[in-house]
């Protein structure tokens, strides 16, 4: 079974979409299957992998592709007809290791499915639970059609609380938190601890009203169980000093401060979630990979659709013909920051398993 992981924070800009590309990217290179969902309406991850023209393309409709090739084709006739409909997975513009490594496109559309969907009616009173599981329908129908079991799959999501972060969140193994050095990031991880329990109190309502009437019905009963898989520092700063990097003063504070409200604020809120255990033994309050700021590299490994791993095969963006080029302090962050990805993968690896080693 495939590992369901969400990055998450309802704080805008920390990086989950920059995380998932490059993530998917670490994990495809150890030959991992890795399906990606792009349940975000702003559509980020599909234009960072596909490309902005070949993305457009997916959008249109035709006689042929009705709701076109996007995330809405399958969604839209789910919710409207109660039918699956077509599934498109798409590989990355720019073909990462292996051919395992597939996306979802997400659409502008998803903006009008999170109203569609309603948490009293759908969730607490029971009757609408399929709804809220979409992310795991279409991993499902995404690994018939390409008869493929994914070993992950990562799902992209907007910064708010809204359905579609329900959605995702209900459908998950784990979910992983990406925080910036801000004052904004502790105080989003105060509230991811005051929200996800009374997400996890809705499902239970519903959950309890759906299976009187479905006894026999075990997808629902398995899913709604999201576990804390870490926090991921993206963004600070550091400065050498006698040949040494440290992070500059002013984002260790808030590192300090958002490590206190993940243990505090976070796990011992969520440890109250009677349910399902949603800390595992390995979580703590310690970040599981802390990414730096990487400056024009980040919104150009987007721009060119390359993941930071491989961006040194390329020549940055502007870059003249036959001139310019990757600064060596440049080219010395991508590989060491491609190291910080393998480790978040290898803590993805070791701690939340998947099909194949558990
Ligand atoms: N480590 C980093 N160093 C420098 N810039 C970064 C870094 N990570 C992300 N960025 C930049 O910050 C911006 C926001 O990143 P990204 O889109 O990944 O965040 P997000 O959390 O997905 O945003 P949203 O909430 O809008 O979905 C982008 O322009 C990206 O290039
Ligand atoms: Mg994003």
């Amino acid at each position: 079974m495939a590992k369901t992981i969400s990055v998450f924070n309802n704080k805008g800009g920390v990086g989950k979409t920059s995380i998932i590309w490059n993530l998917a990217a670490t994990l495809s290179e150890m030959d991992k299957r890795v399906l990606l969902i792009d349940f975000d309406p702003q559509c980020n991850l599909s234009i960072a992998a596909i490309g902005s023209d070949e993305f457009s393309a997916l959008l249109k409709t035709s006689t042929q592709h009705p709701y076109g090739q996007t995330v809405k084709a399958f969604a839209l006739p789910y919710i409207q007809q109660n039918r699956i409909g077509n599934i498109y997975t798409v590989s990355p513009k720019k073909s990462t290791k292996n051919g395992n490594l597939h996306i979802v496109p997400g659409d502008f559309w998803l903006n009008s499915f999170s109203d569609i969907l309603n948490v009293g009616t759908d969730v607490i009173a029971g009757s609408g639970l399929y709804r809220f599981i979409l992310p795991n329908l279409i991993t499902e129908e995404s690994q018939r059609k390409n008869n493929i079991e994914y070993d992950y799959v990562l799902i992209d999501l907007p910064p708010s609380f809204n359905t579609l972060v329900r959605s995702s969140l209900y459908c998950s193994d784990y979910f992983l938190v990406p925080c910036t050095p801000d004052l904004f990031s502790s105080y989003c991880v105060g509230l991811i601890g005051e929200m996800l329990p009374l997400f996890i109190q809705d499902w239970e309502q519903g959950k309890a009203r759906y299976l009187h009437s479905n006894p026999t019905d075990a997808l629902i009963g398995s899913l709604g169980k999201p576990q804390f898989g870490g926090w991921i520092f993206n963004n600070f700063d550091t400065r050498r000093r006698n040949g040494k990097k440290n992070m500059v003063a002013a984002d260790a504070v808030h590192h300090e401060a958002i490590k206190v409200a993940v243990r505090d604020e976070l796990i011992a809120e969520l440890k109250k979630i009677t349910y399902y255990s949603p800390i595992p033994s390995f979580a703590d309050e310690e970040q599981v990979a802390g990414i730096e700021d990487i400056n024009v590299m980040a919104s150009d490994s987007l721009y060119q659709n390359i993941p930071l791993r491989y961006l040194s095969n390329v020549r940055p963006t502007g870059a003249l013909r036959g001139r310019g080029s990757w600064a060596q302090n440049q080219l010395d962050l991508m590989d060491e920051m491609s190291i910080e990805y393998d480790n978040l993968a290898k803590h993805i690896v070791t701690h939340f398993g998947n099909g194949l080693n558990l």
